[in-house]
């Protein structure tokens, strides 16, 4: 099967896999079955590690980060900061320094800033980015390059920015100064982080006042941490206000563990008999944790132990211990708040017992792959039925039989969380399964096939 995008908002194509052997990239390979056991912390949290340095950034005073994400993603961001002229220390073993410029402390970086992988990066940029008094250019790699960005340069626009996309409404951005932002009132018609965030971060440059209305709940971690940085808000459900002109106070900012890289091993533990697994400090923002409401409503043993609040974020243990799992409809209030785990999703819904369903997900197709095709593809490779819709998929699930994956060769697609899904299988396929470029693997979990191999997974990474 070819992937296609069908979102509303197309990305151009999605590349074929790579073919050249001048792009070889690391691959997985990985023996079936095994158990995860033990405790293990997954890295930091993506979201809140940028949201950490570009608040950072232009904040008054020192903001002392630990739990950083020491990953691609973003360190994109952290360099991009570097560029205009921010000092920062670190990454150390987590801990990053980051000398606030202030709001209007930035500097013209004389040169493209590369966000690579990074959405993130560069959504949220091009909103903080539109209120600077210098002309910013901002370009990402080929799966970056591909993603539809016309979501954050329309209202961006409309707030007074200059912003040119290509012919197709993708990277390279440039960014003009104006003489000035003005906020407006944006109701979004996708649910987008990202284009909250940008909104928002353009809105802190802006005269006036920025209201963003969202179709149904996305992370909040933005307003979370502006909120900790001191900066007025005005949140009422769907809908946060912000007026510019303010200032931001540094803070320490510990970031939790990520709920996004647990959910490989939530699902791997859920799947494995005889695991049983603690993953430990991980973010359970309530706009974060589809994942586990999905899993359990599939029967999957997650317990929640010694939650706690850090930084603006609740935090808690997740104990995993397997069992058998029924496939289910997944209600659409969860959908926003699974949105990055359901390439690990779909490898649980193949364990089920009965049909899982996904509806309501065309974003899943303007992610950094096609990730309704590219998963279909690979599960199909593993012998699993998944039927494609344009809005999501329908997996039919082998139940509680030990091999549910036939083993085989899968594309990743240069995109991570398919890697780190597929690798999940092999704990109940009846052969090895191999996995295409995995490079990308880094840009949201470094040392992800050292801690999962610690945990008990049969994983090796082979060089390029
Ligand atoms: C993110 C928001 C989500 C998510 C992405 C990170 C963020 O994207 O998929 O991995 O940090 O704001 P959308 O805003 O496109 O849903």
């Amino acid at each position: 099967m070819t992937p296609s995008s069908r979102a509303t908002e197309p990305a151009a194509p999605v590349s074929t896999p790579a073919s050249n052997p001048a792009s070889r990239q690391p691959r997985f390979v990985v023996a079936p079955g095994g158990t995860l056991r033990g405790q293990l912390r997954v890295p930091g949290d993506k979201s809140i590690s940028h949201r950490a340095i570009m608040l950072g950034a232009i904040a008054d005073g020192v903001t002392e980060i630990s739990g950083f994400l020491e990953g691609a993603d973003a360190l994109a961001t952290l360099a991009a900061f570097r560029a205009m002229g921010v000092v920062i220390d670190g990454p150390d073993r987590g801990r990053v320094r980051v000398m606030g410029a202030g709001l209007e402390g930035l500097r013209d970086p004389g040169l493209a800033l590369a966000m690579g992988n990074s959405g993130t990066s560069m959504r949220l940029l091009s909103g903080l980015l539109s209120g600077q008094r210098f002309a910013t250019t901002l370009t990402g790699d080929a799966s970056l390059s591909r993603r539809p960005m016309r979501r954050v340069t329309e209202p961006l626009r409309a707030m007074g920015a200059e912003i040119e996309t290509t012919s197709a409404g993708t990277a390279p951005l440039v960014v003009r100064p104006v003489a000035n932002l003005h906020g407006i009132h944006y109701r979004m018609p996708v649910a987008s982080a990202q284009v909250k965030s940008s909104l928002l971060l353009a809105g802190l440059y802006a005269t006036g006042e920025t209201c963003v209305t969202e179709p149904a709940p996305t992370r909040d971690h933005t307003e979370r941490m502006l909120t900790a940085f001191g900066y007025p808000l005005e949140r009422t459900p769907g809908r946060v206000c912000l007026h510019g002109g303010g200032r931001l106070r540094a803070i320490p900012i510990a970031v939790p563990a990520d709920i996004s890289s647990a959910a490989f091993f939530l699902v791997g533990a859920s799947i494995a008999p005889g695991s049983e697994l603690l993953l430990q400090g991980v973010g359970l923002n309530p706009t974060r944790i589809g994942v586990i409401n999905i899993l359990r409503a599939m029967g999957a043993d997650i317990g929640v132990e010694g939650l706690r609040e850090e930084g603006a974020e609740p935090v808690a243990d997740l104990r995993v211990r397997p069992a058998p799992l029924r496939g289910i409809e997944i209600p659409a209030d969860q959908v926003p708040l699974a949105i990055d785990e359901f390439p690990a999703l779909f490898i649980a819904a193949a364990c089920a017992e009965g049909e899982t369903l996904l509806t309501g997900a065309e974003e899943l197709r303007v992610k950094e792959s096609d990730r309704i095709a590219v998963m279909a593809e690979g599960l199909t490779a593993l012998g699993i039925r998944a039927e494609v819709l344009p809005d999501g998929i329908r997996i039919v699930g082998r139940g509680q039989r030990p091999d549910v994956f036939t083993g085989g060769r899968v594309h990743s697609h240069d995109d991570h969380r398919i890697a780190m899904s597929f690798a999940m299988a092999a704990l109940r396929a009846s052969g090895p399964v191999e996995i295409e470029d995995c490079a990308n693997v880094d840009t949201s979990f470094p040392g992800f096939a050292a801690l999962a191999a610690g945990a008990g997974l049969g994983i090796v990474e082979e060089a390029a």
